[in-house]
């Protein structure tokens, strides 16, 4: 380990720490053997401890921060988890869709809640690009969590950071890894339907094209293979896997036999199945195994392990769970970094939708 991600480590850990302490226990109360040792030397000992953390973690970190709103909105993990609580519990499959949202949000021009953005006489946003129109859903699931966070801090977070947090917490929330999201995004005042046609993947990429791809934003064959694994919940339209089963050879037969049953050879493409055939609302490795054993649903998935680069990956992953919840974690976190707007740049929209 270099010493850069060494430093990263551990300043994580520590507002990772210092974020829980905020969290459980306000800062006026000195209750526990932490806040009792800062406060015990002085009052703002905590305070300067955080401000030099959140300093050193903005540099490694393109100014992104933990502890971004820790006294602007301390309840806003709070908040966010709630709804996100509420909702998954009620439709498992939602939490798969914020998952998704923030990907598309972060591969179009950076995580700045563009994908949000409805369109106006004079802008075509990026909700009905190819890869979002029909397809993409939970925006009702956003608004709902910045009116929460709105009525609790008015004109301070971002969507961007609400998206990033919702996304978070809906991995959890399906019994996938927790990480500490970095904050401090700021929301675009435009979209664009070319940027999102251009950027997002399609399902008939090869796996070169997902590695040039990804490789274009900062992220590495393993994160690729990482974030994939976010295909072992939720759901594709018959209109995206068709291909993959009527025409591939790379498929079990008997998968897709199983599969053309609910995808006709033509007609019927918004009718869905579960990416992840044996969990499809559990984040766990399944996703992996079924590659393994030719049952990746989309062709983009089914890349993944077909005598490429990425089956060393693929077969970590369906065999350590640990690994996988590792790396997932650390690639969403690189994920979540793509050009970020920071500081006086784009705006804290106070409704997602509109540009304020
Ligand atoms: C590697 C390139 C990727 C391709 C080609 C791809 C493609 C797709 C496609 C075609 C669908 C089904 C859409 C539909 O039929 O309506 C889908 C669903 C989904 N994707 Fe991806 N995806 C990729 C990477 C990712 C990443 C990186 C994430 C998140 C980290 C992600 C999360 C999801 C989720 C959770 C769903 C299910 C959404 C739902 O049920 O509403 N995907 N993806």
């Amino acid at each position: 380990m270099n010493h850069v991600s060494f430093l990263h480590l551990y300043i994580y850990k520590k507002l990772a720490i210092i974020e829980l302490q905020f969290h459980l226990f306000p800062v006026s109360t000195s209750t526990t053997p932490l806040m009792a040792a800062a406060s015990s030397s002085s009052s703002n000992g905590l305070f300067m401890v955080v401000a030099v953390l959140a300093l050193l973690a903005s540099a490694v970190h393109g100014q992104l921060s933990p502890a971004f709103y820790a006294r602007s909105c301390p309840n806003l993990p709070a908040i966010v988890q709630s709804v996100m609580a509420q909702v998954v519990a009620q439709d498992p499959r939602m939490g798969a869709s914020i998952l998704r949202l923030f990907f598309h949000d972060c591969f179009v021009n950076g995580c700045d809640a563009s994908v949000l953005l409805d369109d106006t006489p004079t802008m075509r946003g990026e909700k009905n690009a190819a890869g979002n129109a029909n397809s993409l859903r939970g925006y009702e699931v956003i608004d709902a969590i910045k009116s929460r966070v709105e009525a609790s801090c008015r004109s301070t977070v971002s969507c961007a950071d609400i998206l990033a947090l919702a996304s978070r917490d809906a991995v959890t929330l399906l019994g996938g890894p927790s990480w500490t999201v970095p904050l401090g995004r700021r929301d675009s005042r435009t979209a664009s339907v070319a940027a999102a046609n251009a950027n997002l993947p399609p399902a008939s990429d090869s796996l070169n094209t997902l590695a040039a791809r990804f490789a274009a934003k900062g992220l590495s064959l393993r994160d690729l293979t990482a974030l994939s694994g976010a295909h072992t919940v939720g759901a594709a339209r018959c209109a995206s896997f068709r291909p993959h089963i009527y025409r591939d050879t790379n498929v079990d037969p008997a998968y897709a036999m199983f599969r053309r049953r609910v995808c006709p050879a033509s007609g019927g493409d918004s009718v869905l199945a579960a990416l992840d055939a044996t969990s499809p609302n559990r984040f766990d490795v399944s996703y992996f195994r079924d590659l393994m054993a030719r049952r990746g649903l989309l062709h983009s998935d089914q890349e993944l392990f077909n005598g490429g680069a990425a089956d060393a990956l693929v077969r970590l992953y369906a065999t350590n769970g640990g690994a996988f919840d590792m790396d997932f974690a650390a690639a969403m976190v690189k994920m979540g970094n793509i050009s970020p707007l920071t500081g006086a740049a784009g705006e804290i929209r106070s409704n997602c939708r509109r540009a304020n």
